[in-house]
């Protein structure tokens, strides 16, 4: 079999692409690992930006974002218990919209099953032939089978764990990465959200942020160390920790209640550079990860994956020229998200290694972005997602 387009990996970068070029009449296939049940459960993201509420839009796939998505005009920053609100429609004239990737990813496979887009779920041990020439060869397993594929471009959306960016030679591919000596230790609770925006709050005891999904469903995150057993984390404990890292007024009404999922995520930038080789393009989590502090990753991956259809649909006949610009292109606004997430990381947690300069930093940061319009303005606009 052979196709123009191979798309490994369905996540939300995968699931959007295949939907574009299906839509644009190519012949396009996405081969994922794991079950379509196993997709459409998985818990991550929570903030779509300004710009990816307007191209879920364009391409109307959006009737449910904007029925029962959240529109937030701002945000809380607490430093050590005292609240700051940075208002992002006054700032900006935009806002952001609470909506799970849960929900989003369910929304693609909607119209990946009213559009009949080719989507193979249960994909196993997927390995790439030569990526410099052309077809690309794919193998895989499938339901027990052994299975050949050929295709003109690959596109790599197979997220962090994936297999596709390791088919960048070494001596071609440079990572530039930064581990954080921390975790997020993450809830699920069908409880009210305690505030209506989300709070990201800097505390002694280390980070901590409210969020929701819903009236009926909140999230919370806490810093913790990576070693953290989730055992010693019954959910007493957790909300006890984060009523003492929250602004008072909001741990005096936070509603506490069974947790319905827990979980460890580790904090890490990387990109990788190039995005593109030969005949394979790398999109979202594939080519890059973010810390989850700024809610960028989910964003630039849909940023990624509507640059790189553009690019394969404009060319008449993608090959690596088309590619390496679509590289060149994404990996400028990849650095931008690199930059604002690690720096909303940096001033907001503990790091328990750096010392009281670094700490006097942070309460100046903070500070700046108390007194100054146009530092809340800078931060705002990052977090929308408009990059003037
Ligand atoms: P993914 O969603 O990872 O999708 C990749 C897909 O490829 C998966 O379905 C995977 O099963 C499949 N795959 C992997 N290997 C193969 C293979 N060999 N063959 C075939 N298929 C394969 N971002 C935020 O902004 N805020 C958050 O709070 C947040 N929390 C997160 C929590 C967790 C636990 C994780 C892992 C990520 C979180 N993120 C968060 C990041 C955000 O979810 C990702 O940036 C986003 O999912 C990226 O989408 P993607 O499609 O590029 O990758
Ligand atoms: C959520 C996650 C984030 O990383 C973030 O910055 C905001 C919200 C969330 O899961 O709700």
């Amino acid at each position: 079999r052979r196709v123009q387009v191979a798309v490994v990996g369905g996540g939300p970068a995968g699931s959007l692409l295949g939907i574009l070029l299906h839509r644009a009449g190519l012949n396009v296939v996405v081969l994922e690992r794991r079950s379509v049940e196993h997709v459409r459960g998985r818990i991550r993201a929570g903030v779509l930006e300004h710009p990816s509420v307007t191209m879920l839009r364009e391409h109307r796939l959006a009737d449910r974002v904007d029925r029962e998505g959240i529109r937030h005009e701002g945000v809380v920053l607490s430093d050590r218990g005292d609240p700051l609100r940075v208002d992002f429609q006054g700032l900006t004239g935009h806002g952001v919209v609470v909506y799970g990737q849960t929900e989003l990813q369910k929304d693609l496979f909607a119209a990946i099953e009213a559009e009949r887009v080719k989507y193979l779920d249960e994909v196993e041990e997927l390995a790439l032939g030569d990526v410099t020439n052309r077809p690309v060869e794919l193998r895989y397993r499938r339901g027990g089978r052994e299975e050949t594929l050929l295709a003109d471009v690959v596109a790599g959306c197979d997220g962090a764990h994936g297999v596709t960016a390791d088919a960048v030679p070494r001596g071609v591919r440079r990572t530039y990465e930064r581990y954080y000596p921390f975790g997020w230790l993450g809830i699920m609770a069908e409880t009210a959200p305690v505030h209506p925006e989300l709070i990201y709050a800097r505390h002694e005891r280390g980070f901590a942020l409210c969020s929701m999904r819903h009236a009926r469903l909140s999230r919370y995150y806490l810093q913790a160390p990576l070693d953290t057993d989730l055992g010693a984390w019954p959910d007493d404990r957790f909300w006890d920790e984060l009523r003492r890292r929250i602004p008072p007024a909001a741990a005096e009404r936070l509603e506490t209640g069974p947790s319905i999922e827990k979980s460890l995520t580790p904090l890490r930038s990387a990109v990788g550079e190039p995005m593109a080789y030969g005949f394979l393009a790398l999109a979202g989590d594939a080519a890059h990860s973010v810390p989850p502090t700024g809610a960028k990753g989910l964003n630039l991956a849909l940023a990624d994956v509507v640059d790189l259809a553009e690019v394969l649909l404009e060319a008449k006949d993608p090959g690596p020229e088309a590619l390496q610009a679509y590289s060149d292109r994404a990996l400028r606004r990849v650095w931008r998200a690199v930059r604002f997430s690690w720096w909303m990381t940096t001033v907001l947690h503990r790091f328990p290694d750096d010392g009281p300069f670094a700490e006097r930093i942070q309460d100046a940061e903070l500070a700046l972005l108390r007194s100054s319009v146009a530092a809340r303005r800078a931060m705002a606009e990052q977090y929308v997602g408009i990059l003037p």
